[in-house]
């Protein structure tokens, strides 16, 4: 099963690239940078991933992202990321970066958004890897903060397919940023948010992303399970959602791997992906892995788990097609 999933063409939807900065590289840009860490070695530094919660992981993952300064530290980072899913044979990825978390401590918008896309160019002449990104806002920051830097986004809105919403969810409700949504929307973004497991208000934060501000997916979002009505909207409306367990192992010390099943046999268009993988010690495959651990999956089930996300990627449709008949061809090869 193992050589199975390594072989099988993915698609890897929820991917924070500053959670792909793994201790290496970061040692590496700290020294480029001049800058001290506090810590003597990676094995140190991994050590101190401890995290049992939201909020006590992205207080690592921010502190982290000092490193990070100018375009060629950008374009390492993503281009680490993306030789790591070339790998796995991650086919396509649509990656989240976080803007307000860099100019919220003086590097250009222009910087961040330049090396990243400089990345995604060579990855798919040099490795055969397409990507797209997707703009996330940090939702314990102002909303008025979040349109500032959708409006600083629309020079480089050809580069970015779509939007998203994360950091801590914690009083931070979809409902503060639906201006900011549908602005988006208006622009041409597509719209994704995330919904993170077990944190309080979880289907009230689902029922608004869905109902008010009528997002195109769900990042995370397995609580729906509690709502009938939104499970069905969301089955009717074909909408997906994209769950990593690993992830939720470390956030809610479950890998939710049994509500993972049940909206997979629902036939909710569920995917699977790593989320930060440097600080979960998991990439895509390593998480699809986990899953087949928990809950024994068939081939099929892994192989109609990447079709469901080529399918809700946010691609043309002959695209898609293109990527579900690799799919198809390796399950029957
Ligand atoms: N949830 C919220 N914010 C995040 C996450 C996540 O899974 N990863 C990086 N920032
Ligand atoms: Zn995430």
């Amino acid at each position: 099963m193992k050589d199975f999933v390594a072989g099988l063409p993915k698609c890897e939807l929820h991917l924070h690239i500053e959670g792909t900065l793994e201790p290496e590289l970061k040692f590496e840009l700290a020294a480029r940078n001049g800058l001290e860490l506090p810590y003597s070695s990676v094995a140190e530094m991994r050590a101190a991933y401890t995290f049992d919660s939201l909020p006590s992981f992205l207080t690592i993952y921010y502190e982290s992202m000092r490193v990070l300064r100018t375009e060629p530290d950008f374009y390492d980072l993503a281009m680490a990321y993306l030789r790591r899913a070339a790998e796995q044979n991650v086919r396509y990825a649509e990656i989240f970066f976080d803007p307000q978390a860099h100019t919220s401590r003086g590097v250009p918008f222009d910087v961040v958004i330049r090396g990243l896309r400089r990345a995604l160019m060579d990855a798919e002449t040099q490795l055969g890897v397409r990507a797209q990104l997707i703009m996330c806002f940090l939702r314990d920051f102002q909303a008025e903060y979040a349109m500032a830097t959708l409006l600083e986004s629309l020079p480089y809105k050809e580069w970015i397919v779509g939007v998203g919403l994360d950091s801590d969810e914690k009083g931070n409700p979809p409902a503060k940023f639906a201006a900011v949504y549908e602005r988006a929307r208006q622009e041409g973004y597509l719209l994704t948010m995330h919904c993170d497991v077990d944190q309080d208000d979880a289907i009230e934060h689902i029922r608004q992303a869905v109902e008010d501000i009528g997002v195109n997916r769900i990042d995370h979002g397995v609580n729906i399970l509690e709502d009938q009505r939104l499970v069905e909207t969301v089955l009717a409306r074909g909408m997906g959602l994209t769950c990593c367990p690993v992830s939720n192992g470390f956030v809610t010390g479950s890998l939710k791997a049994e509500g993972i099943r049940k909206l997979m046999d629902l036939g909710v268009r569920v995917t699977i992906s790593s989320d930060d993988p440097a600080y979960f010690a998991a990439y895509v495959q390593e998480n699809l892995l986990a899953l087949h651990d928990a809950l024994q999956l068939s081939r099929e089930e892994l192989a109609q788990l990447q079709r469901n996300a080529f399918e809700i990627a946010w691609l043309p449709r002959h695209v898609k097609d293109a990527y579900v008949a690799e799919v198809d061809a390796y399950v029957a090869g």
